[in-house]
């Protein structure tokens, strides 16, 4: 029997920050659609791992977001590897949380780092290749419904997530004429070791016990539980595909109904 054509057969995508959790599904999502995804990630023995597990139409690359080598190094790899980049998803991100009064500057710097400056000049490297091979692309960036408004205690996350909505303007009115789609993508509450890591963070900053703010985040998600990585995948999917082409430099909220805008 002949396999149906998959909806990204053919494509090639650099998934950054896909050893793990959304990075992770998207890169499955879009292997199970017919594309070739390289794995990128500063975690390069996880990365291996995955692509190892995905198979052959998945190869690991190390990059680490922060550094201008490591960019250029893993989108030429990339591209060498796989024959050109088709679609870039900047995913790589970390989370920090403190009260205004204990921000240090190490943390404001290293999360704009990585969640700002990583996505710019990731959009930057790979938009220059697509540029150069002249077959236009597609770029997806992972904002957060917490650059729609700013929290209590989250106040350089909400930043630097506010901060990717706004590139995702500016690249994707700068991009659109050379056939470049830049897009993001503002999930909720999702499942994960990532949202471990932020139930640490409330629990000392909220005094509750280890698990009660991911119940209680769970609960208030209108859809009726936390999102999980798969909740994702159909948009990021849809965002790389030629129905997508008349979509520029747009925020789709994918949070089970917890924003509106
Ligand atoms: N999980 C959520 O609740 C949630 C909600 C809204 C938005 N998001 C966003 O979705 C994206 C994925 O989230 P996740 O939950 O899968 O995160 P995660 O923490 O599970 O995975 C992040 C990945 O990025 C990699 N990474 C970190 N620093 C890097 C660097 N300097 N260079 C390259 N890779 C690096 C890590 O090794 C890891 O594999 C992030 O942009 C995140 O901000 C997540």
């Amino acid at each position: 029997m002949t396999r149906l054509a998959g909806k990204l057969s053919g494509k090639t995508a650099l998934i950054t920050g896909a050893a793990r959790g959304i990075g992770l599904a998207f890169a499955k999502a879009y292997v199970a659609e017919g594309a070739r995804v390289a794995i990128a990630d500063i975690d390069i023995a996880r990365a291996r791992l995955a692509a190892t597990e995905i198979g052959a139409a998945a190869i690991a690359v190390e990059l680490d977001v922060t550094d201008q080598a490591s960019i250029d190094r893993a989108v030429d790899e990339t591209a060498e590897r796989l024959g050109g980049i088709d679609i870039l998803i900047n995913n790589a991100a970390i989370f920090t949380a403190a009260p205004l009064v204990e921000i240090t500057r190490d943390d404001f710097e290293r999360a704009f780092a990585i969640n700002v400056s990583g996505t710019l000049f990731m959009m930057q490297a790979v938009a220059q290749h697509m540029i150069a091979r002249g077959q236009g692309g597609k770029i997806i960036n992972m904002a957060s419904q917490a650059g729609r408004r700013g929290e209590p205690l989250v106040a350089v996350y909400c930043a630097t997530k506010a901060a990717v909505i706004s590139l995702t303007q500016s690249a994707g009115l700068n991009l659109i004429s050379q056939g470049i789609n830049v897009n993001a993508i503002a999930p909720g509450v999702v499942e994960g070791e990532h949202w471990e890591g932020v139930d640490a963070f409330f629990a000392k900053y909220e005094n509750k016990p280890l698990g009660q703010k991911k119940k209680e985040v769970g609960e208030a998600v209108p859809f009726g539980r936390m999102g999980r990585a798969e909740d994702l995948t159909g948009m990021a999917v849809f965002l790389a595909t030629p129905e997508a082409d008349y979509i520029v430099a747009q925020t789709y909220n994918v949070d089970g109904g917890q924003w509106m805008s």
